[in-house]
């Protein structure tokens, strides 16, 4: 089987969020079932150059740009093979300092949507699965289907579209058809067309093969207006071709055990390093070493990630005998409110605005519990990481964290979990933490037993086999 993976970000290369942990971890397990898989992305501009491959000519905007292929690989998983990288290399759209954010960011990916699909010939590697990922492919996907099919070497490669978040859809403006090459008549309700401007997310999702996205529960969540973000009636049109399939993460990276970012090792089974870590990280972020429950925090400051319902509760919050520590950085009405905190409370709260991943892993090594009360959470992957340092998640029961997360009331449960976003139940969650944090045996037994939970990405790697092999069969029956 022949898998080639197309995103944006991918670790070790560039990241700026979980997609690119998604994208640097799958693949490699695909691998080590014996997949032959590729990844396929943009040079950009932190990404040092790699060796050459090819190059070759490609159509935007009725002229030529330049495609320069050059090649990377991500590192095999113990008996595995490495995973070949292509990265497209164009210094004018992807030379730059950011992943997103730019105002030509609809011809950067309508650009890299083309230089995609030419570069299979050169680079002789022609995919039975075209596996898409975000936004940022939507072009691809529709140039596959209403172009680039009726090209023998094209007709049967299969489409598989994750959505990671359906929050970011890239909307630009009608023109952008005529610069990527794609049909005028495509800019209607059922295709690309949504509220005026060209959808990208929209146009994977209306001609991909098969979609999925990272869990069963925001699978079902998107088919609704609450979280659909306006495209529910398209995705319930197409429920039966869209499937949940909850992320692993990497265990060899996240392991207290061996962890290089850590100070002190620790298992399930000797836990003495995990109170050195928790006593380090105190001293690290100026707030006194002692016993208090140590609640972590490290994630994109966005509406998503339901740092709001902090607001009204920190006086109660704080009269409670706990330390939180923040690490993360986004809306500065976020980072504000932390920075708030921080003063009111210098000896509870420690704060780090900034993207640090190790520093993000001695904050899951040092706190005994981990805060994700999403408003919406695809699948997430804080929660697994938690897990394994042995930090009991607090979260709101929403997409991937309704799959993976059980009230600790529950038999086998393995973290507090709340359902109504409100501030008040946010706070009464914590309470129910902090309680069970004093029963010192129960905690002891509940901690264990998080940290040896599997989520590896093992299982999740065949579901996504089996996803592959009915796009397959959807798109050449006599398989
Ligand atoms: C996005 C989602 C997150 C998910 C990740 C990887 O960052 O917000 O929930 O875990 O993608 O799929």
């Amino acid at each position: 089987l022949k898998v080639l993976f197309v995103s944006a970000e991918v670790v070790p290369f560039a990241k700026a969020g979980g997609l690119a942990d998604v994208a640097g971890s799958l693949p490699r397990a695909l691998a080590s079932l014996g997949v032959d898989v590729r990844v396929a992305m943009p040079r950009h501009g932190q990404i040092p150059r790699g060796a050459y491959v090819t190059d070759y000519m490609v159509e935007v905007d009725a002229r030529k740009e330049t495609a320069v292929i050059r090649e990377g690989r991500i590192e095999a998983l113990p008996g595995g093979k490495p995973v070949p990288v292509y990265f497209i290399d164009n210094y004018q759209y992807f030379g730059r300092e950011n992943i997103y954010g730019y105002s030509d960011d609809g011809e950067r990916w309508g650009f890299f949507s083309r230089a995609l699909l030419e570069m299979l010939e050169p680079i002789d590697f022609i995919p039975d699965i075209l596996h898409f990922n975000d936004w940022q492919c939507g072009p691809a996907i529709a140039l596959l289907k209403e172009e680039y099919r009726h090209h023998p070497a094209y007709r049967r490669i299969a489409s598989v579209l994750t959505v990671h978040n359906l929050e970011y859809q890239g909307h630009f403006g009608r023109d952008i058809l005529r610069f990527i090459g794609l049909r005028q008549d495509l800019f209607r309700p059922d295709a690309l067309e949504f509220y005026g401007q060209v959808n990208y997310m929209k146009a994977g999702l209306v001609f991909a093969d098969l979609i999925n996205t990272v869990s069963r529960t925001y699978a079902e969540e998107i088919q609704t207006g609450e979280y659909g973000w306006g495209l529910e009636g398209l995705l319930r049109l197409r429920h039966s071709d869209l499937f949940g399939i909850v992320n692993g993460i990497d265990v060899e990276v996240y392991d207290p055990a061996t962890d290089p970012h850590i100070p002190h090792h620790y298992s399930a089974d000797n836990m003495d390093g995990k109170k050195r870590n928790k006593a380090e990280l105190q001293r690290q972020f100026g707030l006194p070493v002692s016993d208090a429950p140590l609640l972590g925090l490290v994630h994109r400051l966005v509406d998503q990630k339901g740092i709001d319902l902090f607001e009204g509760i920190e006086e109660a919050l704080f009269q409670e005998e706990l330390q939180l520590v923040v690490v993360g950085q986004g809306d500065p009405r976020y980072e504000g409110l932390f920075r708030r905190l921080k003063q009111h409370f210098p000896e509870k709260v420690g704060l780090f605005i900034g993207f640090d991943s190790p520093l993000a892993q001695r904050v899951y090594a040092g706190s005994d519990f981990f805060l994700m009360p999403s408003r919406f959470e695809p699948c997430g992957l804080g929660q697994l990481i938690a897990f394994r340092y042995g930090a009991i998640p607090i979260v709101r029961s929403t997409g991937g964290l309704a799959d993976t997360v059980t009230d600790a009331r529950f038999p086998n449960g393995n973290g507090v979990v709340f359902e109504t976003y409100q501030p008040d139940h946010f706070l009464e969650a914590i309470r129910r933490g902090l309680d069970l944090y004093r029963q010192k045996e129960r905690w002891q037994q509940l901690v264990s037993r998080v940290m040896r939970l599997d989520h590896s990405w093992r299982r999740s790697a065949d579901e996504y086999m089996q996803l592959y092999g009915r796009a397959r069969r959807k798109v050449n029956p006599e398989l």
